[in-house]
């Protein structure tokens, strides 16, 4: 469970060929996507974020591996932990993230609603409202 962002289940097909899965506007995604970008070829003991977002939505999916998400507002943290194509994790504004644990093959797809702005980052935790 997560209550400082949104797991969800991605719908995917499966049969005997392997599964399929779909993120798409009018399914689990809940805005277009402006962005897309995966983080891989994590060195060991590397974690990565440590900020937030002003406006950006973010929909995470660990596509390969695992990864450990730290998630912060002001009044709690939380730890979600990913490690299926087929599931989800929406972030939304105000929400400060951390990645660690990443497994060595861990890919780290992130859709996002906007195109990267740095004035868009919070990167001093005391600044969450
Ligand atoms: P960085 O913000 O350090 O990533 P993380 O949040 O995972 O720690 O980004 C690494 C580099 O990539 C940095 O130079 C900014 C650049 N970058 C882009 O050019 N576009 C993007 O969409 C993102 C997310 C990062």
């Amino acid at each position: 469970m997560s209550n400082l962002g949104q797991l969800i289940e991605i719908p995917t097909h499966g049969d005997e060929r392997g599964s399929l899965s779909v993120a798409e506007i009018g399914g689990v995604l809940p805005f277009v996507v402006r962005r897309a970008y995966w983080i891989h070829g994590t060195k060991p003991g590397v974690a990565r974020g440590f900020h937030a977002h002003r406006k950006l939505n973010q929909f995470c999916v660990c596509v390969s591996g695992s990864v450990r998400i730290v998630l912060e507002d002001a009044k709690g943290r939380e730890d979600v932990f990913l490690n299926r194509p087929d599931r989800g994790l929406l972030i939304g504004p105000g929400v400060w993230r951390e990645m660690h644990d990443l497994s060595a093959d861990c890919v780290l797809l992130v859709l996002a609603d906007g195109e990267y702005d740095e004035a868009d980052y919070v990167r001093d935790r005391q600044k969450l409202t």
